[in-house]
C-alpha cells in the first residue's frame, strides 16, 4: 500500500496516454493521493475528466486557471509531492526538463520540487534513438532523474523498435521501491566533498589526481533522496550537479578546505569522499613555465592543511582511505589520527572498483575498529550502505544528548 502518499502524475502528449490513465486508477487504489497534472498537448488525447473519475481528485492543466487553493499552485503541488511521475514523457518535455526550461505548469513543478522524479518516456524510435533525446536524457540520469527505459515492439506510428511505454508493473514497482526509500536523514544538513583538487603549478598546469568524483555525487544524491539538505562541494569533475543538492565547486585543497570550514558551522555530517592533494606548488608561477626555464626549479612543494582533521565542529566525521597496500592498518590509522567517526577503505589496486568506474568494493571500519566487508556493488548502493552507519550514528548521537 502506498498509503496516502502525494503523487504527482505528470502525463504529456503522446498515444500511450490513455495507459497513463490506468497507472492513476492503481495507484489510487494502491492509497495514493494522485495530483495528475497535463499538458495542453496531453489534454488532445484524453479529458481531464478520465484522470479525475480514477482519482477523484482535482486534475491541473494550466497556469492560468483559476486556482483551487488559496497558495501558489505550481508550488504547493510541488512542495506536497512525495514523488513526481512523468509517464508518459515526449521527447520535448525530456528537452525542456534537461535545460531548465519552465514555461508550462509541469515543467514549473519539476523544477520547483525537490521529491524524486521519474520518467518514463514514450515516442516514435527515431526521436527517442536522437542523439539530441539519448543527452537529454544522460544529462538527467545523472542529475539524479529515474528513467525507465521504453519498451520494443510495433509503435503507433507503425515502426517498430524501442519507444513504447515502459510495462506498468515495472512503472509501478519502480515507484514503490522510490517512496519506499526511508526519509530517515530529513532535516539533517550533510556535506560532502567529491572530486579531486588541482594545485596549479602555472596558468596551463596542475598537479591533481585521478578521482572522478563519482562516488562523492552517488552520496550527494542517495541523501538528498533521504531527505537531507545535501551541501556538495566539488572539485573539478566532469558531472552535472544532482538536482536538489547546494554545489560549490573549488578547484585547490585551500579552496576546498575554506567552503567545508563553512559549510560544517550548521551542518551534522561531513563525509569528505574527496581525494585532496597533499601537497601543493609553493608558488604558482604567473606566466607559463618554458622549457628552457629549467622547469624543475619550479616545482618546490609545500604540505596542503588536512582539511578532515582541522574540523573541530560536533559533526559526524566520515573519511575515506583510497589505498594500494595495507589497507586496513592504514584504514585505522587514520580514522584515529583525523579523528573520524567511521572510515570507507577501499583498495584501488582492483580494476572494477575504485577510480572511475560505477562500481565501488569497500571495507566500512569503525572507531572500535569492527569492520564489515560490503561486495562489489554500485557506487550508489555503497552511498546508501554509507548513510545507514550515518543515519544509525547521528541516532545515538541525538540519545546521547
Ligand atoms: N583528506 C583531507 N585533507 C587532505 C587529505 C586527505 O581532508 N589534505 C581526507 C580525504 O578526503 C579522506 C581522508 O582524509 O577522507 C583520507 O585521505 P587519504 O588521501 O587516503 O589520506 P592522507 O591523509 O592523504 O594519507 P596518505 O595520502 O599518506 O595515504
Amino acid at each position: 500500500m502506498l498509503g496516502q502518499k502525494v503523487l504527482l502524475l505528470g502525463v504529456t502528449g503522446s498515444i500511450a496516454i490513455y495507459k497513463a490513465v490506468d497507472l492513476a486508477s492503481k495507484l489510487t487504489q494502491r492509497g495514493a493521493l494522485v495530483d495528475v497534472v497535463m499538458t495542453q498537448s496531453a489534454t488532445r488525447f484524453v479529458t481531464p475528466l478520465s484522470f479525475r473519475s480514477v482519482t477523484h481528485r482535482q486534475v491541473y492543466k494550466d497556469m492560468w486557471d483559476e486556482p483551487v487553493e488559496l497558495e501558489i499552485e505550481h508550488i504547493s503541488l510541488a512542495e506536497r509531492a512525495n514523488m513526481v511521475v512523468i509517464a508518459p514523457a515526449t521527447a520535448n518535455m525530456i528537452a525542456k526538463l534537461a535545460t531548465g526550461i519552465a514555461d508550462d505548469l509541469l515543467s514549473c513543478i519539476v523544477l520547483a520540487t525537490k521529491a524524486p522524479v521519474l520518467l518514463a518516456p514514450a515516442m516514435n524510435v527515431n526521436m527517442y534513438e536522437n542523439h539530441v533525446t539519448q543527452d537529454n536524457l544522460a544529462k538527467l540520469r545523472a542529475r539524479g532523474f529515474k528513467i525507465i527505459e521504453p519498451g520494443t515492439g510495433i509503435l503507433a506510428c507503425g515502426a517498430t523498435g524501442a519507444g513504447r511505454l515502459a510495462d506498468m508493473e515495472q512503472i509501478m514497482a519502480t515507484i514503490v521501491e522510490t517512496l519506499e526509500t526511508p526519509q530517515d536523514l530529513t532535516g539533517q544538513h550533510i556535506v560532502i566533498t567529491a572530486g579531486g583538487t588541482q594545485e596549479p603549478i602555472d596558468p596551463v598546469r596542475h598537479i591533481s589526481n585521478r578521482s572522478s568524483g563519482k562516488m562523492g555525487y552517488a552520496l550527494a544524491q542517495a541523501a538528498r533522496d533521504r531527505g537531507a539538505e545535501v551541501s556538495l562541494i566539488s572539485g573539478p569533475v566532469n558531472l552535472p550537479g544532482p538536482a536538489g543538492v547546494r554545489v560549490l565547486c573549488v578547484q585547490t585543497a585551500l579552496q576546498m578546505k575554506d567552503a567545508v570550514m563553512q559549510a560544517v558551522r550548521n551542518a551534522d555530517a561531513l563525509i569528505m569522499a574527496a581525494a585532496v592533494a597533499d601537497y601543493r606548488p609553493a608558488e604558482a608561477a604567473a606566466s607559463k613555465i618554458k622549457k628552457e626555464d629549467q622547469a624543475e626549479k619550479f616545482l618546490h612543494l609545500v604540505r596542503n592543511p588536512d582539511i578532515i582533521s582541522e574540523v573541530k565542529e560536533e559533526v559526524l566525521k566520515v573519511g575515506f582511505a583510497a589505498e594500494s597496500e595495507d589497507l586496513l592498518e592504514n584504514a585505522i590509522s587514520k580514522i584515529q589520527s583525523k579523528g573520524l567517526d567511521f572510515i570507507v577503505a577501499n583498495d584501488i589496486t582492483s580494476n572494477d572498483s575504485g577510480f572511475d568506474v560505477d562500481n565501488n568494493r569497500v571495507t566500512l571500519i569503525d572507531r572500535q575498529g569492527s569492520r564489515e566487508d560490503l561486495p562489489l556493488m554500485s557506487k550508489l548502493d555503497v552511498a546508501h550502505r554509507i548513510l545507514d552507519r550515518v543515519v544509525a550514528l547521528l541516532a545515538t548521537r541525538e540519545l546521547g544528548n
